[in-house]
């Protein structure tokens, strides 16, 4: 039987779980001090909190619901343990009070400028980020925002050690957040402390062109569990302790000088499956889908791509398979369209501008040559959506689109399987998405190779009912059984049994 981390409930059926809201006013509740005679049993630390601090349409202060995977997988793991969770409200605003939110806890920690575009715009974005995605953009490395990047991650350290009541369990997330686990324990011995990672975990190769890879390593390692997506990324990293912090290590199993033991595992993430079906299959849903169908001319088909505006998804690779095939001929924009939601992402970085540009003009090229009037190519969005209006997108869509260069799971890709309740729609995976580990029944595909992806949205375009029916069942119930109660759960077992101390003489690290 395996222990569990202190503290910490299993969590809820998914089922159970509650929805975000998409905007909200300003009604959070002040939560009154932390620390203080509210025991913390589960502190989650991440770069972001659940929701943003935004300026309403109609001036006033609210909160709206942060983008991304990371908010989407933890926020029901939060519900279910009554946790609290430290994290940036974006902008600079300061002095916002710790307040309860549709039932969180929330900590907001402000940035100043500097540390914005030190450490959330430069080290994380600029250097991290790329680096980790097999450099699908050049990474740069500039010491001051390695700088900020120690800041902020002491100051979250330091809020976090703070907050925690005696024994307490803090899950840390994400490659904005590396060095805190050390830090913490530094702090803090007593805690239990887990990280995950949600984005890949590069080769050795790669990581090592890193001017700080030894620091990295060590603030992961104050971690007793190293969580990764897939077991390659807990692989290299394992391979890259032995080789450059020079710790013995054995399989999944680190084992360092003061008696710690720290695992490296893979617990791909998920959603909440249940949830989500349940929301597709709502007569509100069903309405929408029909009034987007309908909106968009009533075609035989329509394609689906859904990402954040990032230069790892893919998205203009996609669109130009997609614009080739009605230029030979093979599709008609009376027959298909394609509908491409970009959601709004780190805006202030260049390459996302430039990308952003690029979408722009390829879809206005495309849209010009290939359109007719009333039936453009692609029916481009800038936008985000609430949970509502994604499931109805799901649902209506035929073929769903995702095609990154390189991504730790891609939720989006098993959001739109687990709306598909009648087992039908086609899913074109890219083989680099974490997620194609999983959804073996996709149309999987290599996304550097366009005349590949062409083919595989044909093919999905002209599949028989039986062999969508087929797929679709296959990957359904995969979602079902590995959904984000599973991931977290079986990620805090694993974390509430970790060894206390391993008992091995192991010499010390060697500087590398
Ligand atoms: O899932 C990766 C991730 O970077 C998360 O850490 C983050 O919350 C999300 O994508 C959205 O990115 P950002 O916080 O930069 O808007």
């Amino acid at each position: 039987m395996l222990g569990r981390a202190p503290g910490v409930r299993t969590i809820l059926p998914a089922g159970d779980l509650g929805w975000g809201k998409p905007d909200m006013r300003a009604r959070a509740q002040p939560r009154g001090l932390y620390g203080e005679g509210v025991p913390n049993d589960l502190v989650i630390v991440a770069n972001r909190l659940p929701v943003d601090r935004v300026e309403l349409d109609d001036g006033e202060p609210g909160w709206r619901r942060s983008p991304g995977g990371l908010v989407t997988a933890i926020e029901p793991v939060m519900r279910a343990n009554q946790g609290v969770w430290i994290g940036w409200p974006g902008g600079t605003e300061k002095g916002l009070e710790p307040f309860e939110d549709d039932g969180m806890s929330l900590v907001p920690m402000s940035m100043s400028d500097e540390e914005i575009s030190g450490h959330y715009e430069g080290f994380s974005n600029g250097t991290l980020w790329p680096l980790y995605h097999d450099l699908v953009a050049k990474p740069e490395f500039h010491r001051e925002w390695w700088d900020a990047y120690v800041g902020v991650n002491k100051r979250f350290a330091e809020r976090a050690a703070e907050l925690a009541s005696e024994g307490a369990t803090v899950w840390v997330h994400d490659y904005q957040m590396q060095l805190v686990p050390q830090m913490l324990r530094e702090l803090r011995p007593d805690l239990r402390v887990g990280f995950y990672l949600h984005i890949p975990f590069p080769p050795a190769e790669l990581f090592q062109q890193l001017p700080w890879r030894r620091q990295i390593l060590e603030g992961l390692l104050g971690a007793d569990l190293v969580g990764f997506q897939l077991p390659g990324a807990a692989q290299n990293f394992v391979r890259l302790v032995r080789q450059r912090v020079g710790h013995k290590t054995h399989r999944d199993l680190v084992y360092l000088p003061d008696g710690r033991t720290v695992r490296a595992k893979a617990f791909p993430i998920s959603i909440d499956a249940a949830g989500f079906e349940a929301l597709a299959q709502t007569p509100e849903v069903a309405d929408r889908a029909a009034e987007i169908r309908a909106a968009l001319g009533s075609p035989r088909k329509v394609f689906l791509g859904i990402d954040r505006l990032d230069y790892t998804k893919g998205i203009v690779a996609r669109l130009r398979a997609f614009s080739e095939l009605i230029r030979d001929g093979h599709l008609d924009v009376e027959d298909a369209v394609f509908v491409q939601v970009a959601v709004p992402s780190r805006e202030q970085v260049e390459q996302y501008r430039i990308l952003r540009d690029d979408i722009d003009r390829l879809v206005g090229r495309i849209n010009g040559d290939l359109g007719r009037i009333g039936r453009p190519a692609i029916s481009y969005l800038h936008s985000s959506y609430p949970r509502e209006e994604m499931a109805a997108l799901y649902r209506m869509a035929d073929i769903m689109v995702v095609t990154p260069y390189r991504d730790g799971m891609n939720l989006v890709a098993k959001e739109y399987v687990a709306c598909r309740f009648e087992d039908d729609g086609a899913l074109v995976l890219s083989e680099f998405a974490g997620a194609a580990e999983e959804l073996r029944q996709a149309w999987l595909v290599n996304p550097y190779d366009i005349n590949g992806m062409k083919a595989a949205l044909l093919e999905a375009f002209r599949a028989e009912d039986r062999d969508l029916t087929k797929r679709m069942k296959a990957m359904r119930k995969t979602i079902r059984q590995h959904d984000v109660a599973a991931w977290a759960d079986s990620f805090m077992t694993d974390l509430g049994d970790i060894r206390s101390s391993h008992g091995k003489p192991v010499r010390p690290a060697r500087r590398s």
